[in-house]
């Protein structure tokens, strides 16, 4: 039995996630930093709710430690994460880098630092870092995709971190498979339901990633597609 932790697990692409994992086996926690959402995703589902606010080391160890002391963890799927501001560039503050920033790339450090030690207790360790092809060097420079058309230095850059977090994380720890999966531009409340892709296809890569079961290549960037360029 594999058990699954998924921040953000209350709506968009963390709840879809779950109830694929669910239906593929999985003992899924949904991680939450709304308690009323969080609980009633997981009934709604049948997963296990645990209060996760991922910028709080408080509310991050007492998830670590509900976990541990129910059995331990699987697959970390470091899926939470903020647009931030739509401002124009030169509207932008550094208390607006210090919020996205906050989120999107210093949770991923405090999570993998809190989970780790459950993962190395595990016999098929996994960490699945939700990033975005908006944050690829190669994907904003091409003309042809979507990624190319949008200007938003903060929010692309943070998942540019996460993308090389995964790959240095890899390296710190090779007893754990760590890589990077970009949903693709996915209808959510994140962007305003626009996204053209459904929230099924939005979490292939990531079920993908979550369901090898320990095994397969560590340190990549992949989309539903296959393995995409940094
Ligand atoms: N949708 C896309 O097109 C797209 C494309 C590429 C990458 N992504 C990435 O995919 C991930 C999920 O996005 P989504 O589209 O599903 O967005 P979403 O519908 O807005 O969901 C975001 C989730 O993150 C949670 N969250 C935000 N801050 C949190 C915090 N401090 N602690 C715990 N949970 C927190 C939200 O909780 P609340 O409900 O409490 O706010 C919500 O559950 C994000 O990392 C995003 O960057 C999305």
């Amino acid at each position: 039995m594999t058990t699954t932790l998924i921040s953000g697990a209350n709506k968009g692409l963390g709840y879809e996630t779950a109830r694929r994992l669910i239906e593929a086996g999985h003992t899924v926690w949904m991680g939450a930093r709304d308690p009323a959402r969080g609980q009633q995703a997981a009934d709604a589902l049948g997963g296990r709710f645990v209060h996760l606010d991922v910028t709080s080391d408080a509310s991050v160890a007492g998830a670590a430690q509900t976990i541990a002391d129910a059995g331990g963890l699987d697959v970390l799927i470091n899926n939470a994460g903020i647009s931030g501001p739509h401002s124009q560039a030169a509207e932008l503050t550094a208390d607006d880098a210090l919020a996205v920033y906050g989120t999107n790339v210093v949770s991923v450090v405090r999570m993998i630092g809190a989970f780790v030690p459950l993962l190395r207790a595990s016999s098929n360790p996994t960490i699945v870092n939700v990033t975005s092809g908006m944050g690829s060097f190669a994907f904003v420079h091409d003309p042809e995709r979507i990624e190319s058309k949008f200007n938003s230095p903060l929010y692309t850059s943070s998942k540019a971190a996460v993308t090389m977090l995964t790959v240095q994380y890899a390296k710190a720890f090779p007893e754990i498979r760590i890589n990077a999966a970009d949903p693709g531009f996915t209808a959510t409340d994140f962007n305003g339901n626009t996204g053209t892709q459904t929230v099924k296809e939005g979490t292939d890569a990531i079920v993908e990633l979550a369901t090898r079961g320990g095994v397969g290549p560590t340190g990549t960037f992949i989309d539903r597609s296959g393995v995409a360029p940094f």
